[in-house]
């Protein structure tokens, strides 16, 4: 995986004048720069509060090599809320709960490293993580060291009770001040640390983070409140993820959420799209389910190489909706069929039966980045090839196609 570990002397020197620059613009040193979207794991989705222990991390770093996932390129192994005490210790420090830690952090994190793993933990922006553990508003410094010291890789920071309008504690929502004043200490703490740190901004898409992520440090932003396990929710997310693809990569990704494939709120077809949309708009790819327990079919759904290389595509620019000629236009708020985005090696067109079944013939020439002419495809579902200036296929609702266009 290419990475950049940007914390130098010099851009923290560019960055004392950050504040004088347009917004978008502004030149800071970053926490850690991931080129490519992160590919692991997170306890949340799967065991909520419960999955706070280094027993939940340890198992799923052994799920990562018995499963072969590892060998895909999956290797954060990330603990969500709930790791910690209900309180810092006597120095200020965040303590990790002695009951879900025995050993404590670092010798979970130096353990997966020696798996060829890394370690990703959470944390939150204001007084308190959304499950009421300490926060790190006010103790950036300090927590960022701490992290360090661990030998975390990738640090979750939520936007729980932030201090937005004054009635502390709360959680904002359509207040004015921008989410950007309390991601911005942490981004610049996690920069000054010896160890790299992935920042990954959990605001749910509030004022617009895809616009200002990636200058606080981020290397991916939730662009959106939280997934459930349902097919409306993967939907609804995909569709506000179209509007925003231009600002993703190649460096800072939009991150429409943790998985839900081997959760069981999904049909086989509804997790092939859930997978297929996210791996196209470059999303993070976060398993969020229980590896003991998953399915032969949706672990092949995440263990889809072809698509995970589609989410590493070296150019790291997301796929958007496409309006083919002779078709209706998208319709705002639903999920459109259309999708296409450049790689650096061709083209991928996403077809999702998103209205029901539904057969499609797509012409080569409407799709942006194609053109006049033949060219060469390859379904990453079924495997099949094929080569022309059309492709057909007929989706169950709520099944995607994935090709990858060549120049034939
Ligand atoms: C918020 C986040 C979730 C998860 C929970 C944990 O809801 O958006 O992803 O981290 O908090 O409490």
């Amino acid at each position: 995986m290419h990475i950049v570990h940007a914390a130098t002397a010099v851009t923290v020197l560019l960055a004392t004048h950050a504040d004088a620059r347009p917004e978008g613009k502004t030149l800071q040193a970053r926490a850690y720069q991931q080129a490519k979207p992160a590919l692991g794991w997170n306890s949340w989705n799967a065991f909520g509060c419960n999955g706070g222990s280094a027993n939940a991390a340890m198992t799923a770093a052994n799920q990562f090599k018995s499963l072969g996932l590892l060998a895909l390129g999956y290797n954060y192994v990330n603990i969500d809320d709930c790791w910690t005490s209900s309180a810092r210790d006597s120095s200020g420090n965040l303590q990790a709960d002695p009951s879900k830690w025995p050993h404590g952090v670092a010798s979970v994190a130096t353990t997966l490293h020696g798996m060829g793993l890394k370690f990703g933990l959470y944390g939150d922006a204001g007084e308190k993580t959304c499950a009421g553990h300490p926060g790190s508003g006010g103790h950036e410094t300090q927590d960022a060291k701490l992290l360090s010291s661990w030998g975390v890789d990738f640090w979750k920071y939520d936007n729980c009770y932030t201090n937005c309008n004054g009635q502390y504690p709360q959680t904002c929502w359509g207040v004015s001040r921008s989410t950007k004043a309390w991601y911005q200490p942490m981004g610049t703490a996690l920069a000054a640390v010896s160890h790299p740190i992935l920042f990954s901004l959990c605001s749910w898409g509030q004022d617009n983070v895809w616009t200002w992520g990636k200058t606080v440090g981020g290397s991916s932003w939730r662009m959106a409140n939280d997934i459930s396990d349902s097919w409306s929710s993967v939907a609804s997310i995909a569709n506000a993820a179209a509007g925003i693809a231009s600002y993703a990569g190649p460096d800072g990704f939009n991150d429409l959420d943790m998985l839900e494939i081997g959760n069981g709120g999904l049909s086989a077809a509804e997790e092939r799209a859930h997978f297929g949309l996210w791996a196209i708009a470059k999303s993070p790819l976060i398993i969020g389910t229980d590896l003991s327990k998953i399915s032969a079919s949706s672990l092949a759904i995440l263990k889809n190489a072809g698509l995970i290389a589609i989410n590493q595509d070296s150019l790291g620019k997301a796929a958007s909706y496409f309006h083919p000629k002779n078709v209706a236009g998208p319709t705002s708020g639903q999920l459109y069929p259309y999708w296409a985005g450049p790689l650096s090696d061709g083209v991928v067109l996403g077809l999702v039966a998103s209205n029901g079944a539904q057969s499609f013939t797509v012409n080569f020439a409407d799709v942006p980045g194609l053109g006049a002419g033949s060219f060469a495809w390859k379904e990453m579902y079924s495997g099949k090839t094929g080569t022309g200036t059309t492709v057909s296929i007929s989706l169950a609702s709520h099944d995607m196609a994935v090709y990858k266009v060549t120049k034939s």
